[in-house]
């Protein structure tokens, strides 16, 4: 694996690959296309990463990613607190990426290929933390990923993090959380190469 400094990035403390990285150019070669947007890094992941670095997470916690892409924010988990992390996608393209970008930063993260407004209460319930960042950008997602998250609750997951940079469907689960979880929407702005602006849905369930 090569290690070109030009053609990679470091922000808190999580390098990432630009497209012209020799390992990126040949991945992107031997692999098969992305779909549902798991086509890059979204700016989303890093209002997550500026989040746990104030409000770190519990060691050992077992953190569960949904709509994770390449998994950057897993791998500031994995990397930094200390987490036992499960990186879920309905896409399995996206997973060498995934692999790619754990291996610069030497770490490792747990894949899961599946659609995450499929688990189950009990699936759920194997996990500390739900973690997510750009996941519901279409109308019709909102109502899967609030039911997602009301059984998150119910299962008994003690923190819910959810990063967006303002989509309308996102805001409305967001809107449906306070009102049902006691939910927080804190917006946040984060500059690494670009600006990302957008907030984080809190939902703690103590
Ligand atoms: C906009 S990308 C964001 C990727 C990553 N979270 C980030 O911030 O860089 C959305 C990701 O969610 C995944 N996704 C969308 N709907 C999903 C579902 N129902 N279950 C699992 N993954 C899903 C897509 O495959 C894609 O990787």
């Amino acid at each position: 694996m090569s290690d070109l400094k030009p053609h990679s990035r470091e922000y808190f403390g999580v390098t990432s690959l630009l497209a012209a990285h020799p390992d990126m150019r040949r991945l992107k070669r031997s692999t098969s296309a992305t779909h549902l947007h798991g086509n890059k890094l979204w700016g989303s992941a890093y209002i997550l990463m500026d989040y746990l670095q104030e409000h770190p997470l519990e060691p050992s916690s077992r953190v569960l990613e949904l709509g994770c892409g390449w998994g950057l924010a897993s791998i500031y988990c994995a990397k930094y607190l200390g987490a036992d992390v499960t990186a879920l996608d309905a896409d399995p393209a996206v997973f060498p990426y995934l692999e790619l970008l754990a291996d610069h930063n030497q770490t490792t993260i747990n894949t899961l290929s599946g659609d995450f407004t499929a688990l189950s209460v009990a699936e759920l319930a194997e996990y500390d933390i739900i973690i997510a960042s750009d996941i519901c950008f279409w109308d019709e997602m909102s109502e899967a990923l609030y039911e997602l998250i009301a059984r998150a609750v119910d299962a008994g997951v003690k923190q819910i993090l959810i990063a967006d940079p303002h989509r309308p469907p996102f805001l409305n689960v967001a809107e449906a959380c306070i009102d049902d979880f006691f939910a927080e929407l804190l917006p946040r702005e984060v500059s690494t190469s670009r600006r990302h602006r957008g907030s984080i849905l809190v939902i703690e369930n103590a």
